[in-house]
């Protein structure tokens, strides 16, 4: 307990000399830094190797803090009920005496808020008086990252701070709605969308085309694990890792398990590290067994095929 406590001070310390540090969420890790001011938030653009023109995502504790940067409305405030604190990213008008800095949105004027559910990093977000941007922790279209050792693999001694908070709960990335005009998915993630649709009451658009570039987690190459990677495959020759969602006998030891009883929640949480033990072995390619495509399915499903187009 005692060095949790000092840990968040160390933390705390780093940001509030605008470093940029690796912090635990119940989805992935990010790259956090203070989010009103110019400077920290370059280093998170040059640490990851990300193009100034991709925004990045503000946490903050709750609404009360939020409402001195964003335009709040209805559909926000339902569903920030509901599912705030916890896996859902929400895209707002910025106010116009908002603090935050230019190179968050890239001078756009909307702006991507979570409230993240970690523990640790609430406990974090209380001891600030700023939000911080954080883009998931690792270099630009490479694997996210969802412990501590992993931060350390993308960014070495590069970071001067990661506050450890085990292994992400969730797995996968937040769920991302622009609530601007009509409300719209823009990313699958942690929180499933029929749970939203039945908060607002409707239908919602999803516009995840991986050819329209609005968000780098629609871009064509991302989440890559560095090797080819083939979905839907039944059998895998034997240089090839062969990841699998539940327990079949095998003969040959180059088999990896997302889940051995086909639980997709589990499978969303084992799924970037088994990603990475793969890239850090000798295998040529990857491929993947029939993963459902429900629930969280759905979001292994988006990310392998993105991770495919290698
Ligand atoms: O779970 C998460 O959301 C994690 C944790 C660390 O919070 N963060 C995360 O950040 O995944 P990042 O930067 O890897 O992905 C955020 C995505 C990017 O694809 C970015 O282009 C998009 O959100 N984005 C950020 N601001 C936006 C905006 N104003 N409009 C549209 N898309 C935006
Ligand atoms: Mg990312």
């Amino acid at each position: 307990m005692k060095s949790i406590q000092s840990n968040i001070k160390k933390a705390e310390n780093y940001l509030n000399k605008n470093y940029c540090i690796g912090i635990p969420t119940e989805t992935v890790y990010g790259l956090a830094a203070n989010a009103y001011i110019d400077s920290a938030v370059n280093k998170i653009f040059r640490l990851k190797r990300r193009p100034k023109k991709n925004p990045l995502i503000v946490h903050y504790l709750d609404m009360n803090a939020l409402k001195k940067d964003c335009i709040i409305n209805e559909s926000f405030i339902k569903l920030y009920k509901k599912f705030s604190p916890g896996p859902i990213t929400y895209i707002l008008r910025l106010k116009k005496n908002s603090k935050i800095s230019k190179n968050v949105t890239n001078n756009k004027n909307n702006l991507a808020v979570r409230f993240p559910k970690h523990k640790t990093f609430r406990r974090l977000l209380k001891k600030l008086d700023y939000p911080l941007a954080a883009p998931s922790a690792n270099i630009s279209t490479r694997l996210s990252a969802v412990q501590a050792s992993d931060v350390k693999e993308e960014f070495g001694s590069k970071v001067k701070y990661i506050l450890d908070g085990g292994k992400c709960n969730i797995g996968v990335e937040s769920t991302i709605i622009d609530l601007i005009k009509k409300p719209k998915i823009l990313r699958l993630g942690g929180l499933n969308i029929t749970k939203i649709e039945k908060v607002l009451q409707k239908k919602i658009n999803i516009d995840i085309n991986p050819k329209k570039k609005i968000a780098s987690g629609q871009s064509p190459l991302h989440y890559s694990p560095g090797i080819p990677l083939k979905m839907n495959v039944k059998k895998a020759k034997k240089d090839e890792a062969f990841i699998l969602i539940k327990k079949r006998k095998m003969t040959s030891k180059n088999y990896f398990y997302l889940s051995k009883k086909n639980n997709l929640n589990e499978a969303a949480r084992n799924l970037y590290s088994c990603l990475r033990k793969i890239k850090n072995k000798q295998y040529k390619s990857i491929v993947v067994e029939k993963i459902s495509n429900k629930g969280i399915g759905k979001v292994i499903n988006d990310r392998l095929l993105r991770a495919s187009r290698f």
